[in-house]
Protein backbone atom coordinates (compact mmCIF):
# COMPACT_ATOMS: atom_id res chain seq x y z
CA UNK A 1 0.00 0.00 0.00
CA UNK A 2 1.33 3.41 -0.83
CA UNK A 3 1.44 5.08 3.25
CA UNK A 4 1.35 8.60 2.29
CA UNK A 5 -1.07 10.86 3.71
CA UNK A 6 -3.43 7.76 5.23
CA UNK A 7 -5.83 7.89 8.37
CA UNK A 8 -4.62 5.81 10.14
CA UNK A 9 -5.63 4.60 13.87
CA UNK A 10 -3.05 3.14 16.75
CA UNK A 11 -3.96 1.68 19.78
CA UNK A 12 -1.56 1.45 22.75
CA UNK A 13 -0.21 4.57 21.00
CA UNK A 14 0.85 6.56 24.08
CA UNK A 15 4.19 4.51 24.05
CA UNK A 16 6.57 1.87 23.25
CA UNK A 17 5.84 -0.19 19.80
CA UNK A 18 2.48 2.07 19.42
CA UNK A 19 4.24 5.40 19.64
CA UNK A 20 6.57 4.44 17.41
CA UNK A 21 4.40 3.11 14.62
CA UNK A 22 2.00 5.91 14.78
CA UNK A 23 5.63 8.63 14.46
CA UNK A 24 6.85 6.85 11.92
CA UNK A 25 3.05 6.91 10.00
CA UNK A 26 2.82 10.76 10.52
CA UNK A 27 6.37 11.26 9.21
CA UNK A 28 4.93 9.44 6.17
CA UNK A 29 2.35 12.23 6.33
CA UNK A 30 -0.46 10.28 7.95
CA UNK A 31 -3.15 12.14 9.81
CA UNK A 32 -3.07 9.69 13.08
CA UNK A 33 -5.56 9.37 16.05
CA UNK A 34 -3.12 7.30 18.44
CA UNK A 35 -5.82 6.03 21.67
CA UNK A 36 -4.59 4.75 25.30
CA UNK A 37 -5.84 3.80 27.94
CA UNK A 38 -5.49 7.48 29.00
CA UNK A 39 -5.91 10.03 25.99
CA UNK A 40 -1.38 10.84 26.11
CA UNK A 41 -2.49 14.53 24.74
CA UNK A 42 1.04 15.47 25.36
CA UNK A 43 2.30 11.92 22.92
CA UNK A 44 -0.02 12.97 20.87
CA UNK A 45 0.82 16.81 20.48
CA UNK A 46 4.94 15.47 20.12
CA UNK A 47 3.77 13.39 17.35
CA UNK A 48 1.54 16.25 15.45
CA UNK A 49 -1.22 13.16 15.92
CA UNK A 50 -4.63 13.27 17.66
CA UNK A 51 -5.46 11.55 20.93
CA UNK A 52 -7.99 9.59 22.52
CA UNK A 53 -8.45 7.39 25.59
CA UNK A 54 -9.72 3.86 24.78
CA UNK A 55 -9.92 1.06 26.10
CA UNK A 56 -9.94 -1.68 23.94
CA UNK A 57 -11.21 -4.46 25.85
CA UNK A 58 -14.51 -2.56 25.12
CA UNK A 59 -16.04 -2.81 22.07
CA UNK A 60 -18.03 0.29 22.52
CA UNK A 61 -15.05 2.25 23.07
CA UNK A 62 -13.58 1.26 19.61
CA UNK A 63 -16.80 2.10 18.00
CA UNK A 64 -16.54 5.51 19.65
CA UNK A 65 -12.63 5.91 18.78
CA UNK A 66 -13.28 5.07 14.92
CA UNK A 67 -16.74 7.40 14.89
CA UNK A 68 -14.52 10.21 16.35
CA UNK A 69 -11.14 9.33 13.72
CA UNK A 70 -13.80 9.19 10.84
CA UNK A 71 -15.14 12.97 12.17
CA UNK A 72 -11.57 14.68 13.39
CA UNK A 73 -10.16 12.88 10.01
CA UNK A 74 -11.51 10.75 8.13
CA UNK A 75 -12.69 7.19 7.28
CA UNK A 76 -10.12 5.10 8.63
CA UNK A 77 -7.51 3.08 5.99
CA UNK A 78 -5.42 1.81 8.45
CA UNK A 79 -5.75 0.69 11.64
CA UNK A 80 -3.00 -0.69 13.70
CA UNK A 81 -4.21 -2.94 16.71
CA UNK A 82 -0.61 -2.87 18.67
CA UNK A 83 -2.05 -2.63 22.69
CA UNK A 84 -1.05 -5.73 24.38
CA UNK A 85 -0.38 -6.62 28.05
CA UNK A 86 1.08 -9.79 29.35
CA UNK A 87 1.69 -10.59 32.57
CA UNK A 88 3.88 -13.58 33.29
CA UNK A 89 2.87 -16.37 36.11
CA UNK A 90 3.57 -16.63 39.45
CA UNK A 91 4.41 -20.44 39.24
CA UNK A 92 3.70 -23.65 37.31
CA UNK A 93 2.43 -23.03 33.66
CA UNK A 94 -1.13 -22.38 35.04
CA UNK A 95 -0.98 -20.55 37.83
CA UNK A 96 -1.60 -17.12 36.12
CA UNK A 97 -5.00 -16.46 37.87
CA UNK A 98 -7.91 -16.14 35.51
CA UNK A 99 -8.03 -12.24 35.67
CA UNK A 100 -5.15 -12.41 33.99
CA UNK A 101 -5.86 -15.07 31.52
CA UNK A 102 -8.71 -13.39 31.22
CA UNK A 103 -6.82 -9.63 30.36
CA UNK A 104 -4.59 -11.40 27.73
CA UNK A 105 -7.81 -12.81 26.12
CA UNK A 106 -9.67 -9.55 26.18
CA UNK A 107 -5.98 -7.02 25.04
CA UNK A 108 -4.34 -9.17 22.93
CA UNK A 109 -7.17 -11.25 20.70
CA UNK A 110 -11.13 -9.61 21.49
CA UNK A 111 -9.18 -5.97 20.98
CA UNK A 112 -8.64 -7.21 17.44
CA UNK A 113 -11.83 -8.76 16.83
CA UNK A 114 -13.82 -5.78 18.14
CA UNK A 115 -11.44 -3.15 15.82
CA UNK A 116 -11.99 -5.21 12.65
CA UNK A 117 -15.71 -5.58 13.07
CA UNK A 118 -15.77 -1.72 13.44
CA UNK A 119 -13.80 -0.52 10.58
CA UNK A 120 -14.25 -3.52 8.33
CA UNK A 121 -18.12 -3.12 6.84
CA UNK A 122 -16.31 0.54 5.50
CA UNK A 123 -13.56 -1.09 4.12
CA UNK A 124 -14.97 -3.46 2.26
CA UNK A 125 -17.44 -0.97 0.90
CA UNK A 126 -14.63 1.18 -0.27
CA UNK A 127 -12.59 -1.59 -1.51
CA UNK A 128 -9.90 -0.74 0.28
CA UNK A 129 -7.89 -0.84 4.22
CA UNK A 130 -5.19 -1.95 5.93
CA UNK A 131 -5.51 -4.41 9.35
CA UNK A 132 -2.04 -4.05 10.68
CA UNK A 133 -2.54 -6.75 14.28
CA UNK A 134 0.66 -6.51 16.21
CA UNK A 135 0.97 -10.55 18.11
CA UNK A 136 4.22 -11.11 18.99
CA UNK A 137 6.97 -14.16 18.10
CA UNK A 138 5.65 -15.73 21.12
CA UNK A 139 2.49 -16.59 19.11
CA UNK A 140 3.99 -18.89 16.22
CA UNK A 141 7.20 -19.86 18.81
CA UNK A 142 6.44 -19.80 22.90
CA UNK A 143 6.77 -16.94 25.60
CA UNK A 144 8.76 -19.51 28.32
CA UNK A 145 7.35 -17.86 32.02
CA UNK A 146 4.10 -16.87 30.30
CA UNK A 147 1.16 -19.16 28.76
CA UNK A 148 -1.63 -17.13 29.09
CA UNK A 149 0.67 -14.52 26.80
CA UNK A 150 1.59 -17.72 24.80
CA UNK A 151 -2.02 -18.75 23.85
CA UNK A 152 -3.26 -15.07 23.11
CA UNK A 153 -0.14 -14.59 20.89
CA UNK A 154 -1.50 -17.96 19.14
CA UNK A 155 -4.75 -16.88 18.48
CA UNK A 156 -3.88 -13.43 17.44
CA UNK A 157 -1.96 -15.14 14.78
CA UNK A 158 -4.93 -17.03 13.77
CA UNK A 159 -7.57 -14.48 14.05
CA UNK A 160 -5.11 -12.67 11.88
CA UNK A 161 -4.64 -15.85 8.85
CA UNK A 162 -8.66 -15.94 9.13
CA UNK A 163 -9.07 -12.11 8.20
CA UNK A 164 -6.09 -12.36 5.31
CA UNK A 165 -8.03 -15.51 3.91
CA UNK A 166 -11.28 -13.95 3.97
CA UNK A 167 -10.91 -10.27 3.45
CA UNK A 168 -7.62 -9.81 0.26
CA UNK A 169 -10.38 -10.22 -2.35
CA UNK A 170 -12.51 -7.45 -0.86
CA UNK A 171 -9.28 -5.06 -1.09
CA UNK A 172 -8.50 -5.22 2.47
CA UNK A 173 -5.01 -5.80 3.42
CA UNK A 174 -3.41 -8.04 6.78
CA UNK A 175 -0.47 -7.64 8.60
CA UNK A 176 0.63 -9.85 11.58
CA UNK A 177 3.34 -8.59 13.39
CA UNK A 178 5.49 -10.90 15.34
CA UNK A 179 8.47 -9.52 16.91
CA UNK A 180 11.05 -11.21 19.29
CA UNK A 181 12.15 -8.43 22.46
CA UNK A 182 11.62 -5.29 21.95
CA UNK A 183 13.01 -2.43 24.34
CA UNK A 184 9.82 -1.17 26.04
CA UNK A 185 8.52 -1.25 29.26
CA UNK A 186 6.61 -4.44 28.57
CA UNK A 187 9.97 -5.74 29.43
CA UNK A 188 11.42 -3.48 31.76
CA UNK A 189 12.64 -0.54 29.55
CA UNK A 190 12.05 3.04 30.12
CA UNK A 191 10.77 4.87 26.78
CA UNK A 192 14.07 5.62 24.78
CA UNK A 193 16.51 2.83 26.75
CA UNK A 194 18.42 1.21 24.34
CA UNK A 195 18.09 -2.67 24.48
CA UNK A 196 21.08 -4.10 26.57
CA UNK A 197 20.77 -7.42 25.51
CA UNK A 198 21.86 -8.60 21.94
CA UNK A 199 18.68 -9.38 19.69
CA UNK A 200 16.70 -6.38 21.57
CA UNK A 201 15.56 -3.99 19.32
CA UNK A 202 13.80 -0.34 19.72
CA UNK A 203 10.40 0.12 18.70
CA UNK A 204 11.91 2.75 16.10
CA UNK A 205 13.56 -0.53 14.28
CA UNK A 206 10.09 -2.25 14.56
CA UNK A 207 8.39 0.51 13.43
CA UNK A 208 10.21 0.93 10.64
CA UNK A 209 9.73 -2.67 10.14
CA UNK A 210 5.94 -2.71 10.31
CA UNK A 211 5.91 0.05 7.77
CA UNK A 212 8.31 -1.71 5.20
CA UNK A 213 6.16 -4.53 5.28
CA UNK A 214 3.01 -2.66 4.69
CA UNK A 215 4.42 -0.82 2.05
CA UNK A 216 5.66 -4.32 0.26
CA UNK A 217 1.80 -5.55 1.84
CA UNK A 218 3.69 -8.75 3.30
CA UNK A 219 1.23 -10.38 5.96
CA UNK A 220 3.82 -11.99 8.21
CA UNK A 221 6.29 -8.97 9.23
CA UNK A 222 9.36 -10.45 11.34
CA UNK A 223 10.98 -7.54 12.75
CA UNK A 224 13.92 -9.79 13.77
CA UNK A 225 14.25 -12.09 10.72
CA UNK A 226 15.92 -15.27 12.82
CA UNK A 227 12.41 -15.90 13.71
CA UNK A 228 11.24 -17.35 10.67
CA UNK A 229 14.61 -19.46 11.08
CA UNK A 230 13.06 -20.84 14.27
CA UNK A 231 9.39 -21.25 13.15
CA UNK A 232 10.79 -23.58 10.41
CA UNK A 233 12.70 -25.32 12.82
CA UNK A 234 9.84 -25.83 15.30
CA UNK A 235 7.82 -27.53 12.23
CA UNK A 236 10.50 -29.56 10.84
CA UNK A 237 11.39 -30.80 13.77
CA UNK A 238 8.93 -30.12 17.10
CA UNK A 239 10.60 -32.44 19.61
CA UNK A 240 13.79 -30.90 19.30
CA UNK A 241 13.10 -27.93 19.43
CA UNK A 242 10.80 -28.15 22.57
CA UNK A 243 14.28 -29.78 23.85
CA UNK A 244 16.22 -26.16 23.25
CA UNK A 245 13.48 -24.41 24.78
CA UNK A 246 13.84 -26.61 27.61
CA UNK A 247 17.04 -26.19 28.20
CA UNK A 248 16.44 -22.56 27.45
CA UNK A 249 14.77 -22.41 30.92
CA UNK A 250 16.71 -24.74 32.39
CA UNK A 251 19.48 -22.32 31.53
CA UNK A 252 17.63 -19.12 32.99
CA UNK A 253 16.78 -21.49 36.35
CA UNK A 254 20.37 -22.16 37.29
CA UNK A 255 22.02 -18.84 36.19
CA UNK A 256 19.26 -16.44 37.59
CA UNK A 257 16.80 -18.43 39.81
CA UNK A 258 14.61 -17.83 37.45
CA UNK A 259 12.87 -18.13 34.45
CA UNK A 260 10.15 -15.23 33.69
CA UNK A 261 9.71 -13.15 30.00
CA UNK A 262 12.12 -10.24 31.49
CA UNK A 263 15.21 -13.32 32.75
CA UNK A 264 14.49 -15.08 29.28
CA UNK A 265 14.91 -12.09 27.52
CA UNK A 266 18.26 -11.64 28.37
CA UNK A 267 19.40 -15.35 27.52
CA UNK A 268 17.98 -15.18 23.91
N1 LIG B 1 8.14 -5.40 24.07
C1 LIG B 1 8.29 -6.60 23.55
O1 LIG B 1 9.31 -7.28 23.80
C2 LIG B 1 7.25 -7.17 22.62
C3 LIG B 1 7.59 -8.29 21.85
C4 LIG B 1 6.64 -8.85 21.00
C5 LIG B 1 5.38 -8.27 20.89
N2 LIG B 1 5.06 -7.18 21.64
C6 LIG B 1 3.72 -6.63 21.49
O2 LIG B 1 3.81 -5.31 21.03
C7 LIG B 1 2.65 -4.57 21.45
C8 LIG B 1 3.09 -3.28 22.10
O3 LIG B 1 3.80 -3.60 23.27
P1 LIG B 1 4.95 -2.68 23.90
O4 LIG B 1 6.15 -3.52 23.99
O5 LIG B 1 5.00 -1.37 23.21
O6 LIG B 1 4.35 -2.57 25.37
P2 LIG B 1 4.05 -1.33 26.35
O7 LIG B 1 3.59 -1.95 27.60
O8 LIG B 1 5.21 -0.40 26.36
O9 LIG B 1 2.86 -0.58 25.59
C9 LIG B 1 1.58 -1.14 25.50
C10 LIG B 1 0.58 -0.01 25.41
O10 LIG B 1 -0.72 -0.59 25.33
C11 LIG B 1 -1.58 0.12 26.20
N3 LIG B 1 -2.69 -0.69 26.65
C12 LIG B 1 -2.67 -1.79 27.46
N4 LIG B 1 -3.92 -2.21 27.71
C13 LIG B 1 -4.74 -1.37 27.03
C14 LIG B 1 -6.16 -1.28 26.91
N5 LIG B 1 -6.96 -2.14 27.55
N6 LIG B 1 -6.66 -0.32 26.13
C15 LIG B 1 -5.87 0.57 25.50
N7 LIG B 1 -4.52 0.54 25.59
C16 LIG B 1 -3.98 -0.42 26.35
C17 LIG B 1 -0.69 0.53 27.38
O11 LIG B 1 -1.26 1.61 28.13
C18 LIG B 1 0.60 0.89 26.68
O12 LIG B 1 0.65 2.26 26.29
C19 LIG B 1 1.88 -5.51 22.38
O13 LIG B 1 0.83 -6.12 21.67
C20 LIG B 1 2.93 -6.54 22.77
O14 LIG B 1 2.36 -7.77 23.14
C21 LIG B 1 5.98 -6.61 22.49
Amino acid sequence: MELGGRVAVVTGGGRGIGRAIAAALVREGGRVMLADLEAAPQTAAELGAEGMRCDVRCARDIEALVAETEQRLGPVEIFVSNAGVGFGEPDHAASAPDAHWQACWEVNVMAQVHAARAVLPGMIARGEGYLVNVASAAGLLAQIGDAAYTASKHAAVGFAESLAITHRDDGVRVSVVCPQYVATAMIGYADGDAGDASGVLSPESVAEAVLDGMRAERFLILPHPQVATHVARKAGDPERWLEGMRALRRRALQEHGRADPVTIHRLV
